[in-house]
């Protein structure tokens, strides 16, 4: 009999477990979203004055919605603590821009949806890049000041969505067992790759996914892969994909090292598995 009362009692449990709200690793949230929406627009706005902006060029104002503001109320929103959490920011062509909290500059920033001087009816005029022209909008991260190379700075545009992470490390680019020896090339991964490229479907979709379900290093050879990320241009014409000379060699050995090492930590391993969300 008191077996049979544990074995309810243990069900039970079991069952209000599963019922509870399950702490979720990431939340995806699209900025379009009206609950969104509504959030935003109880934000603290203020305007940025920019020195050297990427995107109209020269000296540039921008009004938005406060960042530190903004992550707050995302972590409200997510229940997901900031102190070791991660952000993305998703633009409409695929980029993703990429930053452990902790890593974020302490600096005045907005997400930006207006670009001062534009006329209301449009909040950013188009810009032109080398022969492209594109929509910085419809929303910028804009940070005080002048930017430097070194800086690091995160600063996608035409952002439509966002990704905030539990862990400061998203959990699906983790080496297996955390190796320490692969961290460095992890970090290089996530400074100067995982804008265009996804790991385990994590990640940008400018170029291609290098893990799932074939890792790049099963079907590429070492040399290839060495020359390709000192030289895409050398193997491939109009290659969209820059050249990472400039990089000491050393890093880059980390990189392609990092790449072989998830080969172990795959999260789908045929076409059909991958394809479930
Ligand atoms: C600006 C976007 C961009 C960045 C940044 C970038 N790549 Fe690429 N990469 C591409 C694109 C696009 C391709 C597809 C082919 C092409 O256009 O050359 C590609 C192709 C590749 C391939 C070949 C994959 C295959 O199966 O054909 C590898 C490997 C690769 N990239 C590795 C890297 C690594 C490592 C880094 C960081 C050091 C990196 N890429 C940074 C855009 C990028």
């Amino acid at each position: 009999m008191i077996h049979v009362r544990a074995l309810i009692l243990l069900s039970l449990a079991l069952i209000l477990y599963g019922l509870s709200p399950q702490a979720a690793a990431q939340t995806r949230v699209s900025l379009a979203d009206p609950r969104i929406q509504e959030g935003l627009s109880k934000l603290p706005k203020r305007t940025i004055a920019i020195s050297n902006d990427p995107i109209y060029e020269g000296a540039q104002r921008y009004e938005g919605y406060d960042l530190k503001a903004f992550l707050t109320w995302l972590s409200r929103y997510t229940s997901i603590p900031l102190r070791t959490a991660s952000i993305t920011f998703i633009a409409s062509d695929g980029y993703w821009s990429e930053r452990a909290l902790k890593d974020l500059p302490d600096r005045p920033a907005v997400l930006a949806f207006r670009h001062l001087g534009d006329p209301p009816t449009k909040p950013f005029r188009d810009a032109i890049q080398g022969n492209r022209t594109f929509n910085p909008g419809p929303y910028v991260l804009v940070w005080e000041g002048a930017y430097r190379d070194s800086d690091h700075l995160p600063i996608p545009w035409s952002i439509t969505e966002v990704i905030l992470q539990r862990e400061r490390i998203p959990e699906p680019l983790l080496p297996p067992g955390r190796d320490p020896k692969t961290l460095r090339g992890l970090e290089l991964w996530r400074l100067n790759c995982s804008r265009c490229h996804s790991i385990n479907k994590f990640g940008g979709s400018v170029g291609p996914e290098l893990n799932v379900p074939l890792n790049v290093t099963e079907y590429w050879s070492r040399d290839r892969l060495v020359q390709l990320i000192e030289n895409p241009a050398s193997l491939r014409w109009n290659s969209k994909m820059p050249s990472f000379s400039w990089m000491p060699q050393g890093d880059r050995e980390a990189i392609l090292r990092y790449l072989e090492t998830m080969r172990e930590a795959k999260i789908c391993s045929s076409e059909s598995a991958c394809l479930r969300p």
